[in-house]
């Protein structure tokens, strides 16, 4: 059943899209009515991401993306139209009609419930007699059962289709299990249990549910661990192991491991905000979630190459979140794990509190690459230290660690001053040149920057956009005037949009966004929005109004020229052929 448009035309009114979206962009005021930020939705330096109060709608010059309050949230929460909905009815304190759960909302709601169940199955399985093999390495990894209790862990026991009888005695159905990830397809068509013979850890979001697992040999083989494929309630890139206990500690910052098994670890011994990426190094969305938490991230990855270089993608990613970073290294061990085990949680406590922060962190290792012990090493240290700190925000960043810069490099003060100065003006000047390229390609001019969508007739196209933006920005213009059919628009997508606006106009209501935002996919919300945050002149309103109507209209015309040329030559031919 959908959603009734009264609630949704109450529910964008009662979620003012600034106020929505502050909570995830830091928006500032340039000029005009727009409001600027980081795009959240891909990575840049320069702010290319508006929002319009008036208008209710964000968009992207970047990349594109835009659309009205329950676009944001079902993009930047990874949620579908419902549960975008119910998200922002929370928001708003407004119970949700009766009627509109969705069939999407509720398929969401027994594969949670299906892996719930499972979960329960596999801890079951870890506590039974017959968990022996499980419970040996647990216990070899010295993991104690207080912690096999706060993460749920468990066993999927040695069998093709332990959990699918039992799945299937409690009613779920194989498409059930297939769907979640539990389940994977035979070649005779029948079906076999996706974990077997591994150590489960559950993964469970903020809000308490299990959505996926991730499964770890008992020892050592391939592939060491199994993780749910992408399922209608999983999704590794916008979810973190562990989250859910970590968002409860009063430790103010979160430690960011590579493994659950190191998270497991330093819950033991104290450590109560450890999380883990789940094997994806980690992604703009889960540093998002981060954010909503805390204010600092403790990046504790394991001190191989990789590890290093997973932790300089990471302070990028967090940084532009404005989120603190320190970096702990562990010495003398693999990983975190490794080094609790034969050091102690006391000894780790002294690395936490002695981490580094991230500048001191990558002077570091500039020093390490050029050694400032030459004169040759020297100028080196000296280049690639300005150039990191050049891109500091905070001008008393700048200014404390070029200080120690100098030291270093044995040069003045004031060298390093002025070189990073220079180096910062560059990049500014480079940021803003390529924001004004990007906003004058002339595609922007021809056709939309949305993937999948083109325009035939270019021309007619833009006075459709032309159209549809007037009457966006001010649905009186169509009192007492002969508007155009929607069919007689070139591009079928402009015309829906039409359609859609001019229904509610003469139904005498306002035009939603929310409404729209369900009949609609989020590529065409975003093109609908790139077409109304066009600079529209109203003062000429009327005016423009007309000519855009005129150059549709001419379209047709030509086709009905083509129509007439055509049953002429039809008529000759026919008196041809006599
Ligand atoms: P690790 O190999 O470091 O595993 O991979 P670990 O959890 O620390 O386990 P131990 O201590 O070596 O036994 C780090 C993370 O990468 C993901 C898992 O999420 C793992 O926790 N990963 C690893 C996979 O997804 N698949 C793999 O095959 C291996
Ligand atoms: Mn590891």
């Amino acid at each position: 059943m959908p959603i009734p448009e009264r609630f949704l035309d109450e529910l964008t009114e009662r979620n003012d899209i600034v106020d929505v979206v502050s909570q995830y962009v830091r928006l500032t005021k340039r000029t005009g009515a727009n409001l600027f930020g980081l795009c959240p939705f891909h990575s840049e330096k320069t702010p290319s991401f508006s929002v319009n109060r008036d208008r209710q709608i964000y968009h992207c010059f970047g990349c594109g993306k835009g659309g009205g309050v329950i676009n944001f949230i079902m993009e930047v929460e990874n949620l579908d139209f419902p549960d975008a909905v119910a998200f922002l009815a929370r928001r708003a304190n407004m119970p949700m009609p009766e009627e509109a759960e969705g069939e999407d909302t509720s398929r969401r709601k027994r594969l949670l419930e299906l892996n719930k169940e499972a979960a329960r199955f596999f801890y079951a399985q870890l506590v039974a007699p017959t968990g022996r093999p499980a419970q040996e390495y647990v216990n070899r990894r010295q993991i104690s059962p207080a912690m096999v209790r706060a993460f749920g862990l468990g066993y999927a026991p040695d069998s093709w289709s332990a959990l699918t009888d039992a799945m299937r005695q409690k009613g779920y159905s194989d498409q059930d299990l297939f769907d979640a990830g539990l389940m994977k397809h035979g070649r005779n068509g029948g079906g076999y249990d996706a974990f077997r013979n591994r150590l489960m850890f559950p993964v469970i979001d903020v809000r308490g549910s299990v959505i996926g697992f991730s499964g770890r040999i008992l020892g050592d083989g391939e592939p060491k661990y199994l993780n749910s494929p992408e399922t209608p309630v999983f999704s590794k890139s916008h979810n973190l192991f562990a989250l859910n206990l970590a968002k409860k500690s009063k430790s103010g910052y979160i430690i960011l491991t590579e493994g659950n098994i190191d998270v497991v670890s330093l819950h033991q011994a104290g450590f109560d905000s450890a999380v883990a990426s789940l094997g994806t190094s980690l992604t703009a969305e889960q540093a998002r979630l981060i954010s909503r938490y805390v204010s600092e991230v403790v990046l504790c990855y394991d001190s191989d190459e990789a590890g290093r270089k997973a932790a300089q993608r990471g302070i990028s990613i967090l940084q532009k979140l404005d989120l603190k970073v320190r970096v702990l290294q562990v010495p003398g061990a693999k990983d975190p794990d490794e080094f609790i085990k034969k050091n102690g949680a006391d000894a780790f406590r002294n690395l936490l509190e002695a981490s580094e922060g991230q500048v001191e962190y990558r002077l570091k290792l500039i020093e390490e690459q050029h050694p400032p012990l030459t004169d040759e090493g020297k100028v080196d240290y000296f280049k690639a230290a300005a150039a990191l700190l050049s891109a500091l925000p905070s001008q008393v960043e700048r200014e404390v660690y070029s200080a120690r810069v100098a030291e270093k490099a044995a040069v003045s003060r004031q060298a390093v001053a002025d070189e990073v100065e220079r180096l910062r003006k560059r990049r500014l000047r480079d940021a803003r040149k390529k924001e004004e390229r990007e906003q004058t390609r002339p595609s922007v001019a021809s056709q939309p920057t949305q993937r999948g969508i083109r325009y035939d007739d270019p021309r007619s196209a833009r006075a459709e956009e032309g159209v549809i933006r007037l009457l966006y920005l001010d649905p009186g213009l169509a009192r007492n005037r002969e508007l155009p059919a929607p069919e007689s628009f070139s591009s079928p997508l402009l015309g829906r949009f039409y359609g859609e606006l001019l229904h509610r106009i003469q139904a005498g209501e306002r035009i939603s966004l929310g409404v729209l935002a369900g009949r609609f996919t989020p590529e065409e919300m975003s093109h609908f929005t790139s077409v109304v945050d066009g600079t529209e002149d109203l003062s000429n309103a009327d005016r423009a109004l007309n000519d855009y109507i005129r150059i549709i209209a001419g379209r047709s015309e030509e086709q009905e020229d083509d129509l007439r040329a055509l049953a002429e030559k039809y008529r000759k031919t026919k008196s041809y052929g006599g």
